[in-house]
């Protein structure tokens, strides 16, 4: 197998590494991956901050050794199953995420292990490309919209950076799979328009003046889903409805924290995990046509660099998806 890969937490470059193809423990799959989503995280993982020093912690303590593969959404080919995997074979369309925390190496290769319940089909008509834009954005939005305040008819959301990867995804799946009565979602002028198409009732402009004055107009709201990190925490709880929740998708991790200790309690972190009952969540509303996928471009693998150095701008518009084979 390959991946592109740091070969140490120093280097500059993620470079093509040529590794054994790996075995299944009893309750793991191996895939042949066909598409990666891009995510934010990847980046930030070999960046510095927070985030990189807690991979380097994990993996220190939990392993792989060897070559630093990022990378956590794929799409792909069982290849192989563990000997107590009844409920996935080989030959099957999967969609799926990697997790550092397990030991597991990250998705940007031609092969990953996981465990099964990483895992959920992948229906024929849901192509690699868009089902690997799916697992960390996806699900970070099904989250917010459905464990940390279910959204449902009668209730109000309101999403700012509605135009991102996660935004997108909350944008529609709180209007058209959850039924929110009102939508509002802040993004910049360039994308009001995305904004409404994909469901939102307001497209409000952050360029134009305080968006959150224009969102009180339209709330008060059951969720704020803050993809954009940029906004105060009391000012997005001020938009809050009674029993309302704040969840925030983006931040400075310690900030997020003091914000989730303090009263009144309104606001919450949250942490995406792609998980098979989760990810078979977002599909479906992919194959009933409620979700689309926005994908702003694809590179082969070998272009993750361009990937990366193009995200973060923080200024683009849908999913960036390498393509493995
Ligand atoms: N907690 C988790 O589990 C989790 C999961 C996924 C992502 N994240 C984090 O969430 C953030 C967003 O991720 P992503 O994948 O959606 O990133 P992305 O695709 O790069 O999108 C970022 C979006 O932010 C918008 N934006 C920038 N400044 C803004 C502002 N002041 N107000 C409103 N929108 C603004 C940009 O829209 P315009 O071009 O319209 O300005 C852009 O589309 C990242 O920090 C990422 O690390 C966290």
């Amino acid at each position: 197998m390959y991946a592109m890969a740091l070969e140490t937490w120093s280097a500059k470059q993620l470079v093509r590494v040529e590794l054994p193809t790996p075995d299944v423990g009893p309750k793991q799959v191996r895939v042949a991956v066909h598409a990666i989503g891009v995510n934010p995280v990847d980046w930030k993982m070999r960046s510095g901050g927070p985030l990189r020093l807690a991979a380097r912690v994990i993996r220190t303590v939990r392993g792989p050794r060897g070559p630093i593969i990022l990378g956590v959404d794929f799409a792909g080919v069982v290849e192989a199953v563990g000997a107590k995997v009844t409920d996935l074979a080989v030959g099957q369309r999967v969609v799926g995420g990697t997790n550092f925390s397990r030991g597991q190496h990250g998705s940007y290769a031609d092969t990953v292990v996981v465990e099964s319940d990483q895992l959920a089909p992948l229906p024929d008509d849901v192509p690699f490309d868009v089902a690997g834009a799916l697992p960390v954005a996806g699900v970070t939005a099904w989250m917010a919209l459905t464990e940390y305040r279910r959204i449902e008819p009668g209730r109000r959301a309101l999403v700012l950076g509605a135009s991102g990867g996660v935004g997108q995804f909350a944008v529609q799946l709180a209007k058209r799979t959850c039924g929110a009565d009102v939508v509002a979602g802040v993004c910049s002028t360039k994308n009001l328009e995305l904004v409404r198409s994909l469901g939102a009732d307001h497209a409000l402009d952050y360029t134009g003046g305080d968006p959150l004055e224009a969102a009180r107009a339209h709330g008060p709201y059951d969720v704020v889903v803050d993809c954009a990190g940029t906004y105060a925490a009391s000012r997005c709880r001020s938009l809050l409805a009674p029993g309302g929740r704040h969840v925030m998708v983006a931040g400075d991790s310690i900030g997020m924290m003091l914000q989730v200790i303090v009263p009144p309690f309104r606001s919450r972190a949250i942490l995406g995990k792609p998980t098979r009952a989760r990810i078979s969540a977002v599909v479906a509303a992919v194959a009933a046509k409620q979700l689309v996928v926005p994908i702003s471009e694809r590179l082969p693998l070998a272009e993750v660099e361009a990937a990366h150095a193009k995200s973060m701008t923080g200024r683009v518009t849908g999913k960036l998806v390498l393509l493995a084979r």
